[in-house]
């Protein structure tokens, strides 16, 4: 019997269900195949006791259409940092990938695949420059992997994000308001231009564009006729203010090493303010509404794809690979290849061409 090991790391993201159920279907079709799944991205194996569950048919049913994932994720440490209480009360981070991979090989593991964004697929190369057998499968709503056309969970979040644009129009227009959406995305646009286009907003801003705030201003002048009118902005939260810097804080939580992320929507609004726009200003931050719930159809079948396309590249012993979407497709990349370089919005694109032609206002 092959032993396979699956795990979800990094943010949630809805679809990652859809893959354990895609992967533990497809393995249930051979006879020498059995799924176990690890809690808590690589924490289950690092942990004493262990915290691994048995995954079949029946531990999967109906989970298509849950949001989060039923191993469990974090998106702190990993066997590479793994945060570790010292005596006197302070935390430390050690690197405990030998013991881990040593304790892989104790459980009888033959390999692992490992659902996560561009951090998780970082530590799976990491792990297979080491000799283990492991395959990525990329999740992220940002959708900020070059090697695929989309990943899953990016779709969802851009229905989510365009249904917030359509809320506020309503409410804009009753009030004769400004109206700031801030959106998820870290340094990519993708989630703020696409339900830019959908909602039918008035302004975008996005990483990828410096903006000038007296343009804004301009575009926000021609939404209103004298007092009446409206101006729906969307704004990316890794966008930079006119001073050029992100918005955001570091963060405190032990283990977590990325910049936290928010507050463009607040100084954005104040730089407007400050440049003399007079109509209120209102900002709604969507925040993890994005990340939480059903995934739409689209997404539920990116990531059924990507789970049987991970077991069979597992079954034929095709390591150090992360499956990926090339429309119609979907084809294996190296990991080596996959984490080159980040898919984020280029100035020059159709998309925002169209924007543009739109009438969408960057700023630039
Ligand atoms: O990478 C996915 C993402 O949702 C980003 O869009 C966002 O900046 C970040 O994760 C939020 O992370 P956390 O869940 O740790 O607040």
């Amino acid at each position: 019997m092959k032993r396979l090991m699956v795990l979800t790391g990094g943010g949630d993201c809805p679809g990652l269900n859809a893959v354990i159920r895609a992967i533990v279907k497809r393995a249930s079709k051979e006879k020498d195949w059995e799924v176990i799944g690890c809690i808590e991205s690589f924490n289950g194996v690092l942990r004493e006791p262990t915290e691994i569950i048995e995954l079949n048919e029946d531990s999967v049913k109906g989970i298509l259409v849950q949001g989060g994932t039923i191993l469990g994720t974090t998106n702190k440490g990993g066997p590479f940092s793994y945060p570790v209480k010292s005596q006197d009360g302070t935390w430390t981070t050690v690197d405990v990938s030998d013991q881990m991979i040593r304790k892989l090989e104790y459980l009888g593991v033959d390999a692992v695949i490992n659902i996560g964004g561009d951090g998780s697929q970082r530590i799976s190369k990491r792990l297979y420059e080491k000799g283990l057998n492991i395959i990525g499968v990329p999740k992220t709503i940002d959708d900020d992997l070059s090697a695929t056309d989309f990943t899953f969970g990016f779709q969802t979040a851009v229905q989510i994000a365009t249904e917030a644009v359509d809320k506020l129009v309503t409410t804009a227009a009753s009030h004769n308001r400004v109206f700031i959406l801030e959106v998820m995305g870290r340094d990519a646009g993708w989630i703020a231009l696409h339900s830019a286009i959908a909602g039918g907003a008035d302004i975008c801003i996005i990483p990828e564009i410096p903006y000038n705030v007296e343009k804004l201003k301009e575009k926000i002048a021609t939404r209103y006729k004298k007092d009446r009118g409206f101006c729906i902005i969307v704004v990316a939260e890794g966008a930079k203010s006119a001073q050029g810097k992100r918005v955001g804080k570091e963060s405190q939580e032990v283990g977590y090493e990325n910049f936290r992320l928010g507050g463009i929507g607040e100084a954005l609004k104040q730089e407007l303010v400050d440049c003399g726009v007079e109509h209120d200003i209102r900002v709604s931050v969507l925040g993890h509404l994005q990340r939480g719930g059903t995934p739409i159809a689209f997404d539920r079948i990116l990531a059924s794809e990507f789970g049987v396309k991970a077991f069979e590249l597992a079954m034929a012993g095709d390591f150090g690979k992360m499956v990926a979407y090339r429309q119609p497709n979907i084809i294996a990349v190296t990991l080596e290849d996959a984490l080159k370089e980040p898919h984020l919005v280029t100035e020059d694109s159709d998309l925002v061409k169209t924007a543009k032609g739109l009438g969408i206002e960057f700023g630039d």
